[in-house]
C-alpha cells in the first residue's frame, strides 16, 4: 500500500482534510495529530478496519481503543448512561486531553471495547484532529499511531517510521504540543480512578471534583486498564531510569555510562539541558529546560533519536511526579528494564 503523506498547512488544508476523512469513512485507517500524541484512526462503526487497526499495530485483542467524537452530544450515541460527573469534568476539561470511560451502549462493538461494557471517550483538542472528526461525521477510534510496544508518536514523521506503507494516510500537523497520552479517568464508580495518567493532572482532577481521586495501580494480574499489562513506550535500546533528587541522579549517571562505555557500549543519555557538557563523550539528548513539561513532550522524540544512533543502553533522569510529572514518570518506568533510586 502507498501511504499517502497529507501536509496540512497553505491551501491543500481544507482538500487534504477532507481526503483524509473519505478514507476513513471508506473504512481506511488514516493517522491524524492530536494535542496529545498521533492517533491511528478508523471508523468505529467500521468493524474491518477497527480490526485492521490491532492488526497494523500488532497490537493485542485485549487491549480497547478510545473512541473519539467532535461534538459531546455524540457521548449519548456511544455510552449507556452519562454520570454527572461527565458533565462536569467536560466543562472544565474538554475538548482537552481527559478521556472518560463510562458504560458503553450498543451501538459500540465489542471489538473496539475488547470485550468490557465500557467505552472510553475522548474530545480532543487539535483544530486539524476537530476537522478531520467532524468532516469525516463519524466517532473515530485511534490508538497512538505507533506498532505496539514502541514509543508513541509525536510527529508525522514518527508514524512513518512505524506504519509508512500500511495505512492509507498521514494527516501531517507537526509537533504535538504535550507530547504524552490522555489521562484516562474511569467514571463508572461513585469514586473516579485515573487508570493512566496524562495531559489532565490529578491536582486539576481534585480541584474540580473536590475529592481525593486514586491512581490505579499497575498490576499484571488484575490491571484496571487492560493497557496497564503490557511493556509499553521502550525504545530497542535498554532503558536504565535513575529516580532521586537531580544532583545526585546526575552522579550516579555518569559513574554508570563510564561502566559501560568502559565495556565498550554505545552509551545515550537523557536528561536536562544544562547537564549536557557533563555527558558530552556520549550521545545525549536533552529534556528541556523547564522540568517536566519539557521533557514530556520531548521523551519519545528522544527515544526514538537515540534508537537511530544505535545506542545500546538510555540512562535517564528521572522528574517529580507534581503535575504532568506523573504522566512522565509512568510513561518512564514502563519503559525502564532498570530502575536505580539515588
Ligand atoms: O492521548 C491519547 O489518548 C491518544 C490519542 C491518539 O488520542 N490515544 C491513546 O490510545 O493513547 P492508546 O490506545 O494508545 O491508549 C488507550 C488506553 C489503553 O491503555 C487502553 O487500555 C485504555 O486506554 N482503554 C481504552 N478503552 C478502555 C476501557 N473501556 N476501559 C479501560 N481502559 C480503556
Ligand atoms: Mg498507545
Amino acid at each position: 500500500m502507498k501511504t499517502k503523506f497529507l501536509k496540512t498547512s497553505g491551501p491543500v488544508r481544507a482538500r487534504n482534510i477532507r481526503t483524509a476523512a473519505q478514507l476513513i469513512r471508506g473504512g481506511g485507517l488514516v493517522a491524524f495529530p492530536t494535542e496529545t500524541v498521533y492517533g491511528l484512526g478508523a471508523s468505529t462503526f467500521s468493524i474491518r478496519a477497527v480490526k485492521d487497526i490491532f492488526r497494523v499495530k500488532g497490537r493485542p485483542q485485549d487491549n480497547p481503543l478510545i473512541v473519539h467524537v467532535w461534538s459531546l452530544d455524540q457521548a449519548w450515541i456511544l455510552a449507556r448512561s452519562i454520570p454527572v460527573m461527565f458533565w462536569v469534568l467536560a466543562e472544565h476539561f474538554l475538548p482537552g486531553p481527559l478521556t472518560m470511560v463510562l458504560k458503553k451502549s450498543d451501538r459500540v462493538s465489542d471489538v473496539v471495547t475488547a470485550g468490557l461494557d465500557t467505552v472510553a471517550i475522548r474530545f480532543p483538542d487539535h483544530p486539524i484532529a476537530r476537522a478531520l472528526l467532524r468532516e469525516a461525521g463519524v466517532p473515530i477510534v485511534a490508538p497512538s499511531a505507533n506498532l505496539s510496544g514502541a514509543p508513541s508518536p509525536t510527529t508525522a514523521q514518527h508514524v512513518g517510521e512505524d506504519l509508512d506503507g500500511k495505512i492509507a494516510a498521514i494527516l501531517d500537523g507537526g509537533p504535538c504540543k504535550i507530547g504524552v497520552e490522555s489521562t484516562v479517568l474511569d467514571i463508572t464508580h461513585r469514586m473516579p480512578v485515573i487508570l493512566r495518567p496524562g495531559g489532565v493532572t490529578r491536582e486539576q482532577l481534585e480541584e474540580v471534583l473536590h475529592m481525593r481521586i486514586r491512581v490505579a495501580r499497575t498490576t499484571h494480574l488484575r490491571p484496571a486498564s487492560p493497557g496497564m499489562k503490557y511493556r509499553h513506550y521502550a525504545p530497542k535500546a535498554e532503558v536504565v531510569l535513575f529516580e532521586g533528587k537531580a544532583k545526585p541522579a546526575l552522579r550516579a549517571m555518569k559513574t554508570y555510562a563510564e561502566q559501560l562505555s568502559g565495556k565498550g557500549m554505545r552509551v545515550g543519555v537523557m536528561a536536562e539541558g544544562p547537564a549536557g557538557a557533563a555527558f558530552s563523550k556520549y550521545h545525549f539528548v536533552s529534556l528541556g529546560t523547564s522540568g517536566a513539561a519539557s521533557a514530556a513532550n520531548r521523551l519519545f522524540d528522544a527515544f526514538r533519536t537515540l534508537d537511530r544512533r544505535n545506542v545500546s543502553a538510555i540512562l535517564c533522569q528521572g522528574f517529580s511526579e507534581e503535575a504532568i510529572g506523573s504522566a512522565l514518570m509512568n510513561r518512564l518506568r514502563k519503559a525502564a528494564s532498570r530502575r536505580i533510586r539515588v
